[in-house]
């Protein structure tokens, strides 16, 4: 598990195993659009503060993962214990 942090409130959210970063901040009200939520279309990318990324997606190119600026909320996870989301 990790846990994801809004910026803007500085509230944390724990993701668990069996959860995606959208589906835990969608039960708390913050909403991210989605389409495919396989990692393919790049709808859902959110922009990252601060934290290292686990990237699961097939939009961004190497180049872009490595910045590990930006996520695809639908399936990617973290590396870091916290992940602060630009939103
Ligand atoms: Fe398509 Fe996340 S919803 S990449």
């Amino acid at each position: 598990a990790f846990k994801v942090q809004v910026n803007s409130t500085g509230e944390t959210y724990t993701v668990g195993e069996n959860e995606t970063i959208v589906e835990v901040l969608e039960a708390n009200g913050i909403e991210i659009p989605v389409s495919c939520e396989q990692g393919i279309c790049g709808t859902c990318i959110t922009r990252v503060l601060e934290g290292e990324p686990e990237h699961h997606d097939m939009f961004m190119t190497d180049d872009e993962h490595a910045k590990n600026d930006q996520i695809t909320a639908c399936c990617s996870r973290s590396k870091s214990d916290v992940l602060v989301l630009d939103l």
